[in-house]
């Protein structure tokens, strides 16, 4: 196979999550959890489980958590060190990218634009990444680096990393 056609079928790879918070399960717990604020009772419900056995590094895919895209991104040894041999002092939104992650290849972020709210580009690999091989929005130009880190552009912020965690080694719980 050569490399375009491995590139599309990377990009149109379809992978399954579960959204817990079906009907059937929000009933089912409702008694538990109306003795808590309405603050935990949404966090409990907005959990989604991605499997994500079959990125392969390199890759991105994109899954939705509470209505918003969350970008999964397996990254490569060298967008490890990019990200790391950054002297983050110097960034527009200082924060380190060991701060950023729980495993180095695995990258969490919302896909918001932190400027107006666009999704950035630079999940598929045929995407313009900007010019920090990140992420890049287009609606006002701002370039993400490969943490997620605002470098260049009109958003004040990095991409947020949002709540989640490791069940096992090929499922990532968010929320
Ligand atoms: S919304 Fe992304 S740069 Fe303006």
């Amino acid at each position: 196979m050569d490399k375009n056609s491995n590139n599309k079928r990377r990009d149109f790879l379809q992978l399954s999550t579960i959204s817990i918070g079906a009907l059937g399960t929000a009933a089912f717990i409702w008694p538990f959890l109306s003795s808590m604020n309405p603050a935990e009772d949404t966090l409990a419900l907005g959990t989604t489980e991605v499997d994500i056995s079959s990125i392969a590094e390199g890759q991105s895919i994109t899954v939705k958590w509470r209505g918003k895209p969350v970008f999964i991104r397996k990254r490569t040894k060298e967008e490890i060190e990019e990200a790391k041999e950054v002297d983050f002092t110097d960034l527009i939104d200082p924060e380190q990218d060991i701060d950023r992650v729980k495993k180095e290849e695995w990258l969490v972020l919302i896909g918001v634009c932190t400027h107006l709210g666009c999704v950035p580009l630079g999940q598929k690999l045929t995407d313009n990444k900007g010019e920090y091989n990140g992420w890049y929005c287009p609606c006002h130009g701002s370039h993400y680096d490969t943490s997620g880190r605002i470098r260049k552009g009109p958003a004040p912020n990095n991409l947020p990393v949002p709540p989640y965690s490791f069940l096992n080694e090929t499922t990532i719980k968010i929320g």
